[in-house]
């Protein structure tokens, strides 16, 4: 089947790519002229496992296809993919332009049928005005174009995103339309072999699904932290207290790890987002408001440990920085609590010297030069004349350094852990100052 993706980003690239590999035609639609002359060359503008192999394997065989032109998009795919960056709005709304210039684009220039699927995250009506949009425009040019507007989200996880859509637990499709719903199980048919993964529903249920999920999941790890704070006052060990809730099948083990707040292009954005519209048809939604409050809160929980380990007084000292990505086997730092830390750290006068396997590049793009940031090839140079050592990302080969090192290299040996890697006990043993998450003992 043709299929033609608008923004080539975490999502649609790896859509698209997987898509190439089960057979069907795909072009890739960008405005980035650089990303698209990349891609061209095969140089994959992200960090994703296993995403370079199919990207040049369908490349090759020409089964995916790489262009900035509009044009050759609409005509080329019967399927047209929204799946542009839907950021946050200056109030935290989903700020709709991408998708609508795209809406915009294809109305402008179509000349048959399409059936229109959004993937981007989008709140609930935006189907109803990206069709209302191409209404529009065909109606200022006089045509009369037979077109469907689907929902269908994406829930790929950045750093598992391939086998995400290789292998998808769900494929969501919201439409009023019985054929649609055939065409679209025709497309996906490669990934439905094993049993139908397809859950074919309303389109505004589609649109809300997605936040449903993502703001579940924020708030497994908000009630989380939560618990990690009681813990600390009350002197219980929250991996204890994780194992013993973890046992039970109805919570379960995934997403219930305290660590230091989380990140990322979607959580964040999206349960503000979600906030905002439920503002605005008047519904208080007091349990996300709660769960973005406490993240906002769990984000500054390192630097708090840092400021009162050094009675306040942090200006002058240098911090070795393990993990700058959201989470681990990404490239992607939006919302990162590195950030946060970060540039805490250097509003109160300290430098620090990261290290990342793979932000490094994202890092420097971010915040440019700058004297108090030094980004540097391994993780054992940050610990070069460093007063102590941070843990922000969960990265493997993060997990079983050589701690003899470590203390040998640090002025005094004290590390601050985000993501609880190592056992206290045995950080105590090995005498260091060792602060973790909610965890019993601590420094
Ligand atoms: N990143 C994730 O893990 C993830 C997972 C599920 C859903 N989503 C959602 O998918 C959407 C895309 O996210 P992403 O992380 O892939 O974004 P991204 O920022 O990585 O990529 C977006 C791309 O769209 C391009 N673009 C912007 N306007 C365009 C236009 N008019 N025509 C063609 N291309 C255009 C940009 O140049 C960019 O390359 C968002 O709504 C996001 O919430 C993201």
């Amino acid at each position: 089947m043709k299929v033609t993706f608008y923004g080539i980003g975490y999502v649609g690239l790896v859509q698209a790519a997987v898509f190439a590999d089960r057979g069907h035609d795909v072009l890739c639609v960008d405005i980035d002229e650089a990303k698209i002359e990349n891609l061209k060359k095969g140089i994959i503008p992200i960090y994703e496992p296993g995403l370079t192999p199919i990207v040049e394997q369908n490349y090759k065989e020409g089964r995916l296809q790489f262009t900035t032109s509009i044009e050759e998009g609409v005509k080329y795919g019967d399927f047209q993919f929204i799946a542009v960056g839907t950021p946050p709005d200056e109030d935290g709304s989903a700020d709709l332009k991408y998708v609508l210039t795209v809406a915009t684009n294809i109305a402008e220039l179509m000349s048959d049928s399409k059936i229109i699927v959004n993937k981007s995250t989008v709140p609930v009506g935006t189907a109803e005005k990206v069709k209302n949009r191409i209404n529009e425009v065909l109606n200022e040019r006089g045509k009369k174009i037979n077109f469907h507007v689907v929902s269908n989200p994406e829930f790929l996880k950045e750093g598992s995103a391939v086998d995400d859509c290789t292998k998808p637990d769900r494929i969501i499709v919201g439409t009023d339309s019985d054929d649609v719903a055939n065409e679209m199980h025709e497309l996906y048919a490669p990934f439905n072999r094993n049993h139908d993964r397809m859950v074919v529903m309303d389109i505004k249920s589609a649109e809300l699904t997605k936040y449903a999920a993502n703001c579940m999941l924020a708030t497994k790890i908000s009630f989380m932290n939560e618990m990690s704070n009681i813990a600390e006052q009350v002197g219980a060990d929250i991996e204890a207290v994780r194992k013993g809730i973890g046992s039970d099948s109805r919570i379960g083990y995934s997403f219930i790890y305290p660590g230091c707040g989380y990140g990322g292009s979607c959580f964040p954005k999206d349960v503000q987002a979600l906030i905002r519209a439920t503002d605005s048809i008047g519904f208080n939604s007091e349990i996300l408001k709660a769960v973005e409050a406490v993240n906002y809160r769990q984000k500054e929980t390192l630097f708090n440990k840092i400021h009162k380990h050094y009675n306040g007084n942090v200006k002058g000292k240098t911090f070795a920085l393990w993990g700058l990505s959201f989470k681990p086997n990404t490239d992607d730092m939006r919302e990162a609590p590195s950030r946060v830390l970060m540039e805490a750290l250097w509003e109160a006068g300290a430098q620090v010297q990261a290290f990342d396997p793979e932000s490094m590049e994202e890092c420097q793009r971010i915040y440019g030069h700058r004297d108090d940031l030094q980004l540097l090839g391994t993780k054992e140079a940050t610990l070069q004349a460093a007063d102590a050592l941070i843990i922000v990302t969960e990265w493997q080969q993060f997990r079983a350094p050589n701690f003899e090192h470590i203390h040998s290299t640090l002025k005094e040996p004290v590390i601050f852990d985000g993501r609880n890697l190592y056992n206290p006990k045995r950080m105590q043993k090995l005498d260091f100052t060792y602060y973790s998450i909610g965890r019993v003992v601590n420094a």
